[in-house]
């Protein structure tokens, strides 16, 4: 299977010189052709630095809006980022839960209006207020997030289309937590739960395809602490993918 390394820079950075910076350092990577290498930038420098990319990577957005055209003041589409060039789109981000009020009916629509333009939906199930203890039922919030971002969705877009699903609990974000990445145990049975959700549902055929990513604190020193010993196909990765040299550095790590 395809690996995943997806690089969220969230609000950072604050111009476009300094993102045109960190691109020049992701151009010396030197990318494995089994891994999927997903820079998502703040929108407003998607089309500048896909333009100087040089096609060596794959685009997404951190969010859009679930309507492709219309009054809906502050909103990009699915539409629109498709059209500068993204692949991927970030759904239901824990920060975007927590802090934006994003609520499980609106990350349903946004993941329909992603497969209805053939983009690549970036589920992230975990976060939210509820999930921000750590002692929280995290097999419980993941499969409420899950059935529900998927609610009345057919199967058959699952079998056919490309759909990512990550694992991300707010208490291991490297900006919360100070770079205090999820036990490996935890990830482990958390993911292996998201698997059997997804192969009960769909089949074991199409549930065992669909890509399952960790994020929380992945860094160049904890990477292989689940890139060697879980089942994971990748990472999102906040805070290390704005170093270019370190994010580099986990590339090579996720042979
Ligand atoms: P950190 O890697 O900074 O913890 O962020 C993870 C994340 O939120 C990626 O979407």
């Amino acid at each position: 299977m395809k690996k995943y390394l997806v690089a969220n820079w969230k609000m950072n950075p604050v111009d476009l010189q300094e993102a045109e910076n960190i691109l020049s350092g992701y151009l010396e990577i030197n990318l494995q052709s089994d891994i999927e290498l997903v820079v998502c930038p703040p929108r407003i420098f998607l089309r500048n630095l896909i333009e100087k990319s040089g096609g060596k990577f794959f685009w997404g957005t951190q969010n859009c809006f679930w309507e492709d055209i219309g009054a809906y003041t502050g909103e990009v589409s699915v539409l629109q980022v498709k059209k500068l060039g993204a692949k991927y789109v970030i759904v239901g981000h824990s920060e975007r839960r927590e802090f934006l009020g994003e609520t499980d009916e609106m990350v349903n629509k946004k993941i329909k209006a992603v497969f209805l333009q053939k983009l690549v939906p970036i589920l992230c199930i975990g976060g939210g207020k509820e999930a921000k203890n750590k002692k929280a039922d995290a097999l419980k919030i993941v499969k409420g997030q899950l059935f529900s971002a998927l609610h009345s969705l057919p199967a058959r877009t699952i079998k056919n289309q490309e759909f990512l699903v990550t694992y991300e609990p707010p208490w291991a974000l490297s900006t919360v937590s100070g770079n205090q990445s999820a036990p490996a145990k935890k990830v482990a049975e958390v993911s292996y739960f998201i698997f059997k959700l997804l192969t009960k549902t769909y089949g074991h055929q199409v549930g065992k395809q669909i890509p399952i990513l960790y994020g929380g604190s992945v860094n160049a020193e904890n990477i292989q602490k689940f890139s060697k010993k879980l089942n994971l196909a990748g990472f999102l990765v906040g805070g290390a993918s704005l170093n270019p040299k370190e994010f580099a550095k986990m590339v090579d790590l996720m042979e």
